[in-house]
């Protein structure tokens, strides 16, 4: 088989949260919310916060440790890393330079991607595209965020709906049927405003006045982003299926990003799946932005859901917007 036809399979995925568990019942003793709202309206029971000594890198170096070992390589031989955040330790170095030096992949080129909820995917995307190409043998791609460490604890609003995570995964070539059959990313930058952190860039540089007035934080139009979200991700999923001339029958199983159950079930049923062959663990988790779905994945790996030769889509929609599909044959 020529490298043109070589794609990329997951050989290894793992999972990190931090240990602290953070109730809707928490919530509801401090401010003006209820299990039973929270619950209706997301699907979200609880998540996992991390403490002020813990970093997005410390989430994604515990679940690579874990992936390195369920795929039994060798750090070494890890070619490229890629994380896939939106709450990286620092702007820089690289969150994927401190995960290279603390794993000890010295023979391995690193960044950071940011595609909001929908990283893992564009990174899926960029691993199979330097295997696809000869240019990597194995890549890690990890999906982990802090996005506690950016929520505004006063609005209720936001505050109850995220988490803090890492999954990461290790990617591997190999020959078709098996591994990433295709995708779909797209993007649309009219519509930043609907989810952002307004301060902290070049645009706002951190100053008294950003942190007076609270602009360091995830400030987000809920309804807005819930309506394309729903969408958007329907019809990415409907688009990964039809290029493959396949249909919502022919999916073993879906991992939507975890950001609402209303959402999720909204996908399903625009796709044609029903809900027994979707993923659904946000109740545990919130949304934890591009560690959703590697979370997911690295769950049902665990529970020993993922069988050999399934067919599975993977969806998302996050801030920019960005949001894609992928179809893996496992
Ligand atoms: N507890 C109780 N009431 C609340 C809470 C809460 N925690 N939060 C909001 N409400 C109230 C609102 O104040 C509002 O009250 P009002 O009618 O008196 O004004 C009412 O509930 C309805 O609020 P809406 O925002 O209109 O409710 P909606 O049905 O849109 O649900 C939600 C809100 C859950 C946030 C939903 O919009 C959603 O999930 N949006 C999508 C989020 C998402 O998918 N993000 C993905 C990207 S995330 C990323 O990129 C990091």
């Amino acid at each position: 088989m020529s490298d043109s036809q070589r794609t990329a399979y997951i050989a290894g995925i793992g999972m990190a949260v931090p240990p602290k568990v953070v109730t809707n019942e928490d919530f509801a003793r401090t401010m003006d919310t209820s299990d039973e709202w929270i619950t209706q309206m997301t699907g979200i029971k609880e998540r996992h916060y991390t403490d002020e000594n813990t970093a997005t890198s410390d989430l994604a170096i515990e679940a690579t440790r874990i992936a390195l070992e369920r795929a039994g390589t060798d750090p070494l031989d890890i070619d490229v890393i890629i994380v896939a955040t939106a709450t990286p330790d620092m702007p820089f170095p690289s969150t994927a330079c401190l995960v290279q030096h603390a794993i000890g992949a010295t023979n391995a080129f690193g960044y950071d991607l940011t595609a909001a909820c929908a990283g893992f995917i564009f990174g899926l995307v960029q691993a199979q595209t330097f295997i696809k190409a000869g240019a990597a043998d194995t890549v890690l791609l990890i999906g982990g965020e802090c996005l506690t460490k950016i929520t505004d604890f006063s609005d209720r609003n936001t505050c109850v709906l995220f988490g803090d995570g890492a999954g990461a995964a290790i990617l591997k070539s190999c020959d078709p049927p098996r591994g990433i059959i295709d995708y779909v990313l797209k993007c649309d930058g009219s519509l930043s405003e609907y989810i952002k952190q307004p301060a902290g860039g070049s645009r706002r540089p951190p100053s008294r006045e950003t942190v007076d007035a609270g602009d360091h934080v995830i400030r987000m139009k809920g309804r807005q982003v819930y309506v394309h979200a729903s969408k958007k991700m329907s019809d990415a999923v409907v688009q990964v299926l039809e290029q493959q001339g396949l249909t919502g029958d022919d999916v073993d199983l879906l991992f939507p990003h975890q950001a609402n159950i209303r959402i999720i079930q909204s996908v399903a049923e625009r796709a044609g799946m029903p809900m027994e062959k979707v993923f659904v663990n946000i109740h545990k988790y919130g949304n934890t932005s591009a560690a959703s779905i590697p979370l997911a994945l690295a769950e049902a790996w665990e529970e020993g859901v993922l069988k050999e030769g399934m067919l599975i889509a993977l969806v998302a929609f996050g801030s920019g917007f960005t949001w894609g599909s992928a179809l893996i044959r496992w």
